[in-house]
């Protein structure tokens, strides 16, 4: 195997390992950087090198790493049991407390209960069954359609990939499901339409609009959205279109559901990202934050209207009310107790409020630095959920070639100076733990300055 020269870059042998999301024969010549500790917001190589981690794991580790409450929790939980299953018929404690304590932290938004899984693909996949299933069980079978938006990212399973709005993450796999259809998303840098946010956030909910009408409401379950959305390039929405949607649904009676999976448990500066736009969806999807990935959890939660059309006179167990999906590891005993210590984290910290302050500064920062640069075209973001989106020409907007590999190059100088940045088709995802301070934040511009400076 060739030596990988940068510094950093682990020796290691990956042939017997599929990463997701990358190319094997890039990797069998750059093999990942293999991270082995952390503490806090930062985490180190084999080498004992300290990077600062700019992308919070997978924009899942909320609290930062190592949390001795975390740990706790899980040892101790271990030493009375680690599985027990909540399929039929049995429960275990820390599924039943955690249900109780997320439906606290959403009452805002009137969520009722929740339903466990092990993952954000496969929570949104529950949350597209649950939509359907709630149609049947309110008589109207028909209405079974999943309307999203363009550069959505819902996952990775085929009903949530189906869902997706990234067209080299589905192309590989068509044809997808039938009954998923794309509209419009509000990216108030990239559309044909306008610049002002407002009228885009109108025109792309009176899109949302015709397309039900198109189908037909009567054919349509369901609308699913990210508050702000993530893989797609950090896309904020105007502040008018989440409310307009809502009533959007509302006239075709559309449940609508927010895919919280990464905007969920302070990552955007307000608990929920539902919350900031001052919406209350019928089903919230979370995963990652929820425990801040220290045991893999997914939750789909749902409010009275859609949890009431599954409490019936029928009372056998596995009558054709009941919701007939579930995975083995729902409810896993491990994953809750590290859910209910990393919400007491979140909530105690107020780690949100941090995310919103040092986000804030982390933007200034960014955008100060945004003229001096050729190639950064947009800073966007909301709280800690950030994109540095990279162009060929700033005045036009013309997109990088990726073949010239330039976000690349910069997160490897960035990696070089001990600084961990995602870059998606070359924007960056800048996504630490919420536990960031402004000195964090000097650190990871002052990084991405140089790293930039050397290729201008
Ligand atoms: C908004 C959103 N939904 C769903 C998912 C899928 O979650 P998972 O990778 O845990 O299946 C992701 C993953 O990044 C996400 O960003």
């Amino acid at each position: 195997m060739t030596k990988d020269p940068r510094p950093g870059a682990d020796q290691h042998d990956v042939r017997h390992m599929l990463y997701p999301f990358a190319n094997p024969s890039h990797l069998s010549r750059h093999p990942p950087l293999v991270i082995e500790r952390g503490a806090g917001v930062y985490v180190y190589d084999g080498n004992g090198k300290r990077y600062l981690d700019g992308q919070g794991g997978l924009w899942n580790v909320n609290v930062g790493h190592g949390r001795e409450e975390i740990k706790e929790a899980i040892r101790a939980q271990l030493d009375r049991i680690s599985f027990y299953s909540i399929f039929g018929g049995t429960s275990n404690r820390p599924a039943i407390e955690l249900a109780d304590v997320l439906c606290r932290w959403t009452a805002q938004e009137g969520m009722a209960r929740v339903f466990f899984s092990s993952g954000g693909s496969e929570a949104n996949e529950a949350a597209y069954k649950l939509a359907r299933q709630y149609w049947r069980q309110v008589g109207q079978p028909m209405r079974h359609k999943i309307i999203s938006l363009k550069r959505a990212y819902h996952g990775v399973t085929l009903g949530a990939l189906s869902a997706n709005g990234i067209t080299p993450y589905r192309a590989p796999f068509e044809p997808l499901l039938a009954g998923f259809i794309q509209v419009e998303t509000p990216h108030v840098y990239r559309n044909p339409f306008t610049t002002d946010p407002q009228a885009l956030g109108r025109l792309c909910a009176q899109l949302l609009e015709r397309e039900i009408e198109f189908q037909g409401p009567d054919s349509v379950a369901a609308f699913v959205a990210e508050p702000v959305q993530g893989a797609g390039g950090v896309i904020v929405p105007p502040a008018n279109f989440w409310p307009l949607v809502r009533e959007v649904c509302d006239r075709h009676r559309v449940l609508l559901i927010a895919d919280e999976v990464v905007t969920g448990f302070g990552r955007i500066g307000s608990e929920m990202g539902s919350r900031l736009w001052g919406v209350k969806p019928d089903m919230m999807v979370f995963a990652k934050g929820i425990n801040s990935g220290y045991i893999p959890l997914g939750a789909t939660m749902a409010n009275a209207r859609v949890c009431d059309a599954f409490v019936t006179t029928d009372e056998a167990l596995f009558s054709s009310n009941a919701f007939l999906h579930g995975n083995t590891y729902a409810g896993h005993p491990l994953a809750c107790v590290a859910a209910i210590a990393n919400l007491e984290i979140i909530e105690k910290e107020k780690l949100h409020l941090n995310a919103g302050k040092v986000g804030a500064y982390l933007m200034e920062r960014l955008q100060s630095i945004q003229d001096k640069h050729r190639y950064i075209g947009d800073v966007r973001g909301q709280g800690l959920m950030i994109g540095v989106e990279l162009v060929a020409d700033k005045k036009t907007r013309a997109p990088l070639d990726l073949s010239l590999n330039v976000g690349a190059r910069i997160s490897d100088a960035c990696r070089e100076a001990g600084v961990l940045l995602r870059n998606l088709a070359d924007t960056f995802i800048i996504s630490p733990p919420l536990t960031f301070t402004h000195a964090n934040a000097d650190e990871m511009v002052d990084a991405i300055d140089d790293a930039m400076s050397q290729l201008d």
